[in-house]
């Protein structure tokens, strides 16, 4: 099982019990947008859109309450992601404390360019930190993040983070490689790099054009035949001590290497999204998605509590009214929902309670 195996619902068979009986539940885990501006400015940034409005920060007291109200609830895991850089929200260090206090385990996607006195902190709370590094050398940084010039203070960071842990079983660094023809060239050498770091996996996802990326990134163009060999120069570098991850249907999204072929090889199974039921989102203005990329908002916290939304008319209406033909086709729970519907199979032939 590899760390985007969509089988990991297994580790909740409450909430795979009660999704296949149709029941809602509170989430397993919560991913968090605590502000809406960043220190980079990467030419394919998602959230291109929302960091053009004025500095939003998220309502610390009303965040923390919802989080013990989830934990009470079943909540055991949140993702610090977001519309920006969650290490520069104003009380990122408070938070992680408090976060940890309540017994919730943490992860976080940065850009890397948070102060060095964060490691020790973030190793004592967090469960994974993953590094959105995209190169391999200052000018390609430069080019893809904004002419920050902090590539080497990011690769400091990572090294004290891992001199810091325990080991692999208590704490784990990742990178993650925005993959696009500005920073092709120096993917394996990232790879090749953070390997030799002792970083412990290398995930690529190519660069999906949606929202407002078109504004400031060219389409991705590159040639399908050079990125699977790439592909597969970064599998051959895996080992026990060091994983390459990659899903390859986001490589089959629109305007990604593999989009020629994506009606014959992209295919949702499942008809219904089963993700709402482990995964919800809570935004900066303190609304509560079901859905990252698609926005679905199912309520507020500042009118709402936590427990008052699974109950609401609007979370139903939001529920009923998922078209999944509709739905983003990087859709990152896709295998959780592959797994669930297999689970969900409703043919007698497989005859269910003859297990072994
Ligand atoms: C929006 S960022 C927010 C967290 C943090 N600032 C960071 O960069 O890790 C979360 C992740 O989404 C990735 N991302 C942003 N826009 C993307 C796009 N258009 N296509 C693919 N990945 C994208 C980033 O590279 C990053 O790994
Ligand atoms: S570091 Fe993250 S939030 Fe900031 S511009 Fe890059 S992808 Fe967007």
């Amino acid at each position: 099982m590899d760390k985007f195996s969509g089988l990991k619902v297994l580790y909740h068979p409450d909430h795979v019990k009660a999704t296949l009986e149709r029941r809602s539940m509170y989430p397993v885990h919560v991913n968090i947008d605590t502000i809406n501006y960043c220190n980079h400015r990467c030419i394919w940034c998602s959230a291109y859109e929302e960091q053009q409005e004025n500095h939003k920060e998220i309502d610390y007291a009303s965040l923390v309450s919802a989080l013990k109200e989830g934990a009470e609830r079943g909540l055991k895991a949140v993702t610090h992601i977001g519309y920006g850089e969650p290490t520069l929200y104003s009380r990122f260090l408070e938070l992680v404390k408090e976060i940890h206090s309540n017994g919730i385990e943490q992860g976080i996607f940065t850009n890397g360019a948070f102060p060095e006195r964060y490691c020790e902190p973030m190793v004592k709370a967090f469960t994974w930190v993953r590094f959105s590094l995209d190169a391999a050398s200052t000018p390609v940084h430069n080019i893809v993040h904004g002419k920050t010039n902090t590539f080497d203070s990011i690769i400091r960071n990572m090294k004290t983070l891992l001199s810091l842990r325990k080991g692999p079983e208590s704490f784990t660094v990742g990178v993650q490689y925005a993959l696009h023809q500005k920073n092709r060239e120096d993917m394996v050498a990232a790879a090749r790099l953070v390997k030799d770091l002792g970083a412990d996996y290398f995930s690529v996802k190519p660069v999906i054009m949606r929202g407002a990326v078109g504004v400031r990134c060219d389409k991705f163009e590159m040639d399908p035949d050079r990125v699977l060999k790439d592909l597969e120069t970064l599998s051959a570098m895996a080992d026990d001590s060091f994983e390459v991850l990659y899903k390859p249907y986001q490589f089959q999204v629109n305007n990604t290497p593999f989009a020629h072929m994506e009606n014959e090889r992209f295919h949702r199974n499942y008809t219904r999204c089963y993700a709402l039921n482990f995964e919800w989102w809570i935004r900066h203005n303190l609304d509560v998605d079901i859905c990252g990329p698609m926005k679905k908002k199912i309520g507020n916290l500042k009118e709402q509590s936590y427990a008052s939304i699974l109950n609401s008319d609007l979370y139903r209406q939001v529920v009923e009214n998922i078209d999944i033909d509709r739905c983003y086709r990087g859709c990152r729970p896709h295998y959780l929902n592959e797994a669930m519907h297999r689970l969900e199979c409703p043919e007698f032939k497989i005859h269910r309670n003859f297990v072994g």
